[in-house]
């Protein structure tokens, strides 16, 4: 696992667009793992100005998204699929066809591995070592599944996202699972603010997978950095 320490957000984003980007120009049919949330939108507006200004082609890229709230409207405003629309796929010629989210009724693992696999996932990390939805308690070999979301996600889901009204925080959601996650051919976790320190913290010093703290499975994966910025001191 390589740590990265960047000046500001801003950097680490437009370091990893630059990643992004290159790779979409080698393979123009690249498959996408891609994360919702605060820490991923520089990035997508990394993304989204690339496409204005140098037309970069998206429209054979594959994505799958690591998580979905349960039961949402996917039109709502607090649905993962509307958030991926505003933040990037409505300003990249994407084909919305090549747009993969986990849902009930279909087998993303299986369909996942029969695209090919995941080329690039991208990955943000909650302050409890979250990864996707996967909460601590989640196993190794977990597959794509519905999630009781944990106290402190809710809360912070809540301060974030809805005003602090924690009753309106969906309580489940829909995740990749962790052997999915770690299937993918190469992996980039972004994590910036204070906030994270800990987490990060704890990602640096893991010498095994704690069940616990999801994000430790990654020091099992051969190919992982860790992009952080100043606020973050490890
Ligand atoms: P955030 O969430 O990007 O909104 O901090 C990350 C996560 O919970 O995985």
């Amino acid at each position: 696992m390589e740590f990265k320490k960047f000046k500001s957000e801003l950097e680490a984003s437009k370091y990893v667009a630059k990643i992004v980007i290159d790779k979409i120009k080698a393979n123009s049919g690249i498959k996408l793992g891609l994360a919702t949330g605060s820490t991923p939108v520089c990035l997508y507006a990394e993304l989204a100005h690339d496409y204005k200004t140098n037309h970069t082609n998206w429209s054979q890229v594959k994505t799958f998204n690591l998580d979905e709230y349960d039961g949402v409207d996917y039109a709502s405003d607090i649905s993962y699929h509307k958030f991926m629309k505003d933040e990037l796929f409505n300003h990249v010629n994407i084909d919305t066809n090549n747009t993969f989210f986990p849902e009930k009724e279909c087998n993303f693992d299986k369909f996942i591995k029969e695209e090919g696999g995941i080329d690039l996932q991208i990955l943000g990390i909650g302050v409890n070592g979250h990864i996707g939805f996967n909460e601590p308690g989640s196993t190794e070999n977990s597959q794509t599944r519905i999630v009781d979301l944990t106290p402190i996600t809710v809360e912070v889901n809540g301060n974030k996202y809805f005003d602090g009204e924690l009753d309106k925080v969906p309580k489940k959601a829909i995740s990749m699972g962790l052997e999915t996650i770690m299937q993918s051919k190469q992996i980039i976790l972004l994590a910036f603010g204070k906030c994270k320190e800990d987490a990060i913290k704890k990602l640096s010093d893991a010498k095994t997978f704690d069940i616990n703290f999801p994000a430790s499975i990654l020091i099992k994966h051969p190919n992982v950095t860790i992009i952080y910025d100043e606020e973050i001191n490890i």
